[in-house]
């Protein structure tokens, strides 16, 4: 039988969590982000403490944890950016190996962009490593499409990043998982 996943934005408490999900991301899919394994290790715990209790209450950055049977198994980021172009964004998602392929990314990515929509987001935009081959079809699956925008990824010298955006529809707020 399929194990049930739920989807929870994070509380101020787990500081913990978020550290363990964080480093396993880097540890196992360190192709696919702009931090690297290090960079997390050498980061102070009471920094995850920090951004877990500001992710849990903010109005403009939150990060969303995936459960199986109550365990953590995944999370995604989301963030307007205020300071700049007002764009939004979903970052830093990874769900663990064992349960892939369960709909927990689709999950996690609905849970952020209703969120936004919330906040009043009417675009989702998302960074994909051009060598992330299985994130770019996980993403274009869910409706994200090209924005012609590439970059070299801050944290891999010689990689390249495409951004990618989804329009928000109005039913995308009653987007099944997203409570
Ligand atoms: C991308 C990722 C989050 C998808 O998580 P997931 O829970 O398996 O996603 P879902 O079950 O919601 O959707 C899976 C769908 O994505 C695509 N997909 C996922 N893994 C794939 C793979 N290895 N090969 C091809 N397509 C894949 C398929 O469309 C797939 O549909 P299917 O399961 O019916 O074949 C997960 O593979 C992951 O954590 N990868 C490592 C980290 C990463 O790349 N993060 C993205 C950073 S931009």
């Amino acid at each position: 039988m399929s194990p049930s996943l739920t989807v929870r934005r994070i509380a101020a408490h787990q500081g913990a969590v978020l550290r363990e999900l964080r480093t396993a991301s880097l540890r196992e899919a360190p192709y696919a982000f702009d931090e690297t394994l290090e960079d997390a290790l050498l980061a102070e715990a009471s920094s995850f403490d920090e951004t877990a209790a500001h992710h849990a209450s903010s109005s403009s950055t939150a990060t969303f944890l995936l459960y199986t049977e109550g365990h953590p198994a995944g999370l995604v980021g989301a963030f307007i950016d205020e300071a700049g172009t007002q764009r939004a964004f979903v970052h830093s998602l990874w769900v663990a190996p064992a349960v892939r392929h369960l709909r927990g990314g689709e999950l996690l990515v609905n849970a952020a962009s209703q969120w936004l929509a919330d906040e009043g987001a009417t675009e989702i935009h998302a960074w994909i490593a051009d060598e992330n081959r299985t994130a770019k079809r996980f993403y274009e699956r869910l409706g994200f499409g090209p924005t012609g925008d590439r970059r070299m990824m801050p944290a891999h010298a010689e990689e390249w990043e495409t951004l990618l955006v989804r329009h928000v529809h109005n039913e995308e707020q009653d987007a099944p998982g997203t409570a």
